[in-house]
């Protein structure tokens, strides 16, 4: 379960967060607002009941001058000091000992992903990190990143979006990669963004604050284009009985079992909603016809910013102009 990318700093999660659905759907991800499990975890004493993922990586979440980085703000930093100031402030913020699920949260093109993992290392070794995962990484980074002897087999998730909207990975050949290397996909915005649940029809349906609107899909000449596979999809749900966001979640789940698809919302009742979509079982037919469906979609614009998409690349270990230590 998680805190979707889109909701607004003002968001509801202070009033999810004490009616749990992890605790009654045992979901196995919680992303993130850190601070604020903290508190659950000191109010419940059930830290040891939940598999608890964060990420590094990323300047833009570093407000607090205990995290500081000389990258300009948003950027990868994947820099060893970077790393462990950022691993410290989380086991801080979030008052554990230690991480299940570590992820790089965007591949840093001026660290060698080796680098990264010894730099990882030691922390994994002394139980503070259980798993290890990346995100928008390539498959050749995944590859490399696996290769690494010990640490390496520590490397079990990588959080790539993923959707009806969104077939990369395995357009890229990614998807095939993390298949045969062992590692989970992650599906991130498996919900397109909240577009494929919806819930807006109009531009006019969006708070003008509202960060979706300055991405390519949601532009005003995409987006009522991007409604045709909006309704499709809803129609295939009317069939099953279930809501459009059920639909693409037990569709990702019916053809990927061993991916973890994450939809975020700053609602209960949608996340109970979200949540049930694992016990659908969609008919084979509805399965193929969603996947027809994806793939002859033509979606009009890409997926986040021009600059927010990454090769997921990072320079070889002979490349390495940083600190020495980490190697
Ligand atoms: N690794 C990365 O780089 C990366 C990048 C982006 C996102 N993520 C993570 O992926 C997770 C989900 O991504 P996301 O929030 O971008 O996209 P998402 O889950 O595809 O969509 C979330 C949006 O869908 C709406 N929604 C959710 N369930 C709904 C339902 N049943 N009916 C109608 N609307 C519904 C939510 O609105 P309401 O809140 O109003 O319900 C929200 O605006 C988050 O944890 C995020 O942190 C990771």
């Amino acid at each position: 379960m998680a805190f979707a990318s889109t909701i607004p700093a003002s968001s509801k999660t202070h009033e999810i967060i004490p009616i749990s659905p992890t605790a009654e759907f045992k979901s196995e991800y919680i992303d993130l607002a850190e601070k604020i499990l903290s508190r659950w975890f000191a109010q419940t004493g059930r830290r040891a009941d939940i598999f608890l993922a964060t990420k590094f990586g990323y300047t833009n979440l570093a407000a607090p001058s205990t995290l500081t980085s000389s990258r300009p703000t948003p950027a990868p930093d994947s820099t060893p000091a970077y790393i462990r100031t950022a691993l410290a402030r989380s086991l801080e913020q979030l008052g554990t000992e230690y991480i299940d699920l570590y992820y790089q949260h965007r591949v840093d093109p001026t660290v060698p992903i080796e680098v990264v993992l010894e730099t990882l290392r030691p922390f994994v070794d002394a139980g503070t990190i259980r798993w290890l995962g990346l995100s928008e990484c390539s498959a050749a980074t995944l590859r490399r990143a696996k290769a690494v002897p010990g640490v390496g087999a520590k490397i079990i998730a990588a959080q790539m979006e993923y959707s009806p909207f969104t077939l990369d990975i395995e357009r890229s050949g990614f998807a095939q990669a993390a298949e045969e290397l062992g590692v989970a996909v992650v599906a991130y915005s498996p919900l397109a963004r909240g577009m494929v649940a919806g819930a807006q029809r109009t531009l006019a349906d969006f708070s003008p604050t509202d960060a979706r609107l300055r991405l390519p899909r949601y532009s005003p000449a995409n987006f009522p284009k991007n409604l045709v596979l909006v309704d499709a999809l809803a129609a295939v749900g009317v069939k099953h009985g279930c809501s459009p966001a059920q639909v693409a979640l037990a569709w990702i789940l019916a053809e990927h079992p061993g991916w973890v698809p994450i939809p975020a919302s700053s609602t209960p009742a949608r996340i109970l909603e979200n949540a049930r979509s694992a016990e659908i079982v969609l008919s084979d037919e509805a399965v193929k016809e969603i996947r027809r469906l994806a793939e002859d979609a033509e979606v009009a614009g890409a997926r986040m910013f021009g600059e927010g998409i990454v090769e997921g690349n990072c320079v070889e270990v002979k490349e390495w102009e940083g600190e020495g230590e980490a190697m």
